[in-house]
């Protein structure tokens, strides 16, 4: 049997080149490992996360995690099905156990223990809530707007990039704790009436509008105590120019600047003065001590329909992954976005998703 790889091929200058002829990425094939070493699984991937991080993994420059190198599988998480174990692991593991997996970009891979998490499906979850609302999305969010936001009852907590994985959960979050008001930008008018509609926000501000900038001072008319921002670069410095004395500014990511040659940074700095401004930058494992408390309390959430989930599911098996990742961060996802490596009807019967 086979196994298909996607290796990291070219450095891109700026967006990702998707061809996998002679693109960022290119296809091999290897033979499916048959051998487990001892103190390994064997697992088979069936979704892929793709993460916008991504496109900063391909940059050689001072990160919080080393770039990937070139020659190797492209780095990546995976929801995956063990099935071969080692025999060290023999009671850890049984075949056919879904697990998230540290797989990369591969139909199969061999990993160790701390590789290969197994899922513990909550009441009302399934196993690729693991990669989302209970994987690292999640704790994004909930570290985001807990420990870095600290949205108080009367709040007005604005989120960009708030109908992706990690936005539509900080601003649930938010609505949680008592916020007066939450409002989220988002970049198509079906993703705004998802916001309003289905999520519970208050308002959503479609920043391709042109005048979005008037959209968003009308949907803050209280200024802005908590901003999550996802996005950077002109949504950041729009909302600077509308936050409230002692704002806190939770910068979670910037996607609007990763592919860019030359990234921008805000404008409307002053306000940051002016307006006592709390502006930090976070990284979600710093708080990977607390992510089992974290779960717990999302995975309740998500129990009581406190917390609504969405995947965006890309078919077409491991080869659509460069273009899928080329389309997020075109927009083309509302909620997690995920590829499909192999389908669940392949799966061995013993653990269904
Ligand atoms: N700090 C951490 O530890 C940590 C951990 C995980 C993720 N993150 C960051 O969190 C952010 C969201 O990640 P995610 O995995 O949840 O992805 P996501 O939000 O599900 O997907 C990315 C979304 O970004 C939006 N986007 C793309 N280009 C944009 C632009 N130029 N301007 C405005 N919006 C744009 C698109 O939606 P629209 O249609 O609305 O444009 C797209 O759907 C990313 O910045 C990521 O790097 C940070």
């Amino acid at each position: 049997m086979s196994n298909k790889q996607i290796i990291y091929n070219t450095p891109p200058t700026s967006s990702i080149d998707p061809s996998l002829s002679s693109g960022t990425f290119r296809l091999h094939t290897v033979p499916r490992p048959e051998q487990v070493p001892a103190d390994k699984v064997l697992v088979r991937v069936h979704y892929l996360s793709l993460d916008p991080a991504m496109r900063q993994w391909l940059t050689a420059k001072r990160s919080y995690i080393a770039p990937v190198e070139r020659g190797a599988v492209m780095r990546g998480q995976s929801i995956a099905q063990v099935v071969a174990v080692g025999s060290d692991l023999s009671s850890q593991y049984q075949l056919g156990d879904w697990v998230v997996a540290y797989s990369g970009w591969q139909e199969y891979a061999v990993v160790g223990a701390r590789e290969a998490e197994k899922v513990a499906v909550p009441p009302g979850g399934r196993p690729t809530d693991a990669m989302s609302v209970l994987g690292v999305t999640g704790l994004t969010a909930y570290f985001g707007m807990l420990e870095v936001g600290q949205p108080r009852p009367g709040d007005t907590v604005v989120v960009s990039g708030a109908a992706g994985a990690t936005g539509m959960v900080a601003g649930q979050i938010a609505r949680i704790q008592g916020a007066k008001r939450v409002v989220g930008l988002a970049g198509s008018k079906d993703k705004c009436e998802f916001l309003v509609r289905e999520l519970g926000f208050d308002a959503a501000v479609n920043y391709k509008e042109p005048d979005w900038r008037k959209q968003l001072k009308e949907a803050t008319p209280e200024y802005i105590d908590v901003f999550f921002d996802n996005v950077g670069g002109e949504i950041l410095d729009a909302c600077l120019a509308r936050a409230a004395r002692d704002a806190r500014f939770a910068i979670c990511g910037a996607i609007s600047q990763y592919n860019a040659a030359k990234p921008q940074g805000p404008a409307s700095f002053m306000f940051v003065i002016s307006q006592r401004v709390t502006m930090k930058g976070f990284i979600v494992f710093d708080y990977a001590k607390k992510y089992p408390a974290a779960l717990k309390e999302l995975a309740s959430w998500l129990a009581q329909g406190k917390i609504k989930r969405k995947e965006h599911i890309v078919p077409g098996g491991l080869e659509a992954a460069p273009q899928a990742l080329v389309d997020l961060y075109q927009g083309a996802n509302t909620g997690k976005m995920m590829v499909e490596v192999a389908p669940v009807g392949e799966a061995q019967t013993k653990a269904k998703l």
